[in-house]
């Protein structure tokens, strides 16, 4: 019986996640359960502070980025005793589940806490990143890629005026995914991502060689990438095409801001719903995702093996379409 939930936060913010809290918190009111939210993540949940949230306090913010919870990546959550005080907290405010938005890292506390407090866990994916298993979209992805077309539409304006190539650094620490989708839709000439090894030779003799009759050149680099980054790539081309006017863009935390698309609401507000549907129904343990527009729950431990999510065949796609 579900009388009592928690609800926070975790890891790096991303656009959607308050209308993901807003869906959690009028779905469990609606069910007549009460919601209390951490603030900073597992952070809050250490020191038990927190906010109880009714209908008002989560109107109007559906449109903003960033997360009301606040976030944290808690170092002292990863210890023995933060785990105890978190548990703890919980025990205190005598929760029957809980609900946590976040990324793998954030899963991996979920699992931590769910073995000690004993209570179910529902995880929603809430990450730029979109590397999680078991769901098509995390939270925020859509809107930060949409960000990144727009900064790379924008970076191809200033190259073309100065027939110039751009390397341009984008988040992901070890998913390309990011890279990869708006390398695609701005039409960038190369990506490089963490997940294939990229040879730099054959990048730089494919570079000599471009045939495409756009003055300006993109490079698209995950920062996870194996290269090591925009400027380590900037140095090796540079060194072998001294030639090539060339400018290196990191486009850094601006990726995880700024209103979430609408793609980003619905589907935050369909995950949000069908995390708390889950508790009342006994799942535990367990992330929301949608899978070809069907909500599918995946054990959170499966959640988190991601490795396996980035498309190959879009990088053959780029280096064709680009040639
Ligand atoms: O996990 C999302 C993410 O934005 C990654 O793409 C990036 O590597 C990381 O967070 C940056 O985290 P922070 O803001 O803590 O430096």
């Amino acid at each position: 019986m579900m009388k009592k939930i928690g609800i926070l936060t975790s890891g790096g913010d991303s656009p959607g996640m308050n209308a993901c809290i807003r869906a959690v918190v009028r779905t469990a009111i609606y069910h007549d359960i009460e919601v209390i939210g951490f603030i900073r993540g597992y952070e809050g949940l250490i020191d038990n502070t927190f906010v109880k949230l009714n209908r008002e306090s989560v109107s109007g913010i559906i449109q903003k980025g960033g997360t009301i919870l606040k976030t944290a990546r808690s170092e002292r959550f990863r210890t023995e005793v933060g785990v105890q005080k978190a548990v703890q907290t919980v025990k205190e405010n005598k929760l029957d589940g809980m609900i946590v938005i976040g990324g793998d890292g954030s899963f991996k506390g979920a699992i931590a806490l769910s073995r000690h407090a004993g209570i179910p866990i529902i995880g929603c994916a809430g990450t730029i990143d979109n590397d999680l298993a078991g769901t098509d979209f995390t939270i925020g992805y859509d809107t930060a890629i949409n960000t990144v077309i727009e900064a790379l539409d924008k970076i191809r304006d200033t190259a073309e005026s100065h027939d110039r190539v751009f390397v341009v650094e984008v988040m992901g620490r070890d998913a390309g995914l990011i890279a990869l989708r708006s390398a695609i839709a701005s039409g960038a000439e190369a990506v490089l991502v963490p997940e294939l090894n990229h040879d730099l030779e054959n990048l730089v003799i494919k570079m000599k060689n471009w045939r495409s009759t756009k003055s300006s050149k993109i490079i698209v680099v995950a920062e996870g990438d194996q290269s090591g980054g925009a400027f380590k790539v900037a140095e090796i081309i540079k060194k072998e095409c001294p030639e090539f006017d060339l400018r290196v863009s990191v486009l850094g935390h601006i990726q995880r801001g700024g209103n979430p698309s609408c793609m980003e609401r619905v589907n935050a507000s369909i995950v949000g719903f069908n995390s708390v549907k889950g508790l009342i129904d006994g799942k535990k343990n367990v992330m929301v995702g949608i899978i070809n527009k069907e909500i599918s729950f995946t054990p959170l431990e499966n959640a988190i093996k991601h490795h396996d999510t980035l498309n190959k065949e879009l990088e053959e796609l780029i280096q064709i379409l680009s040639s």
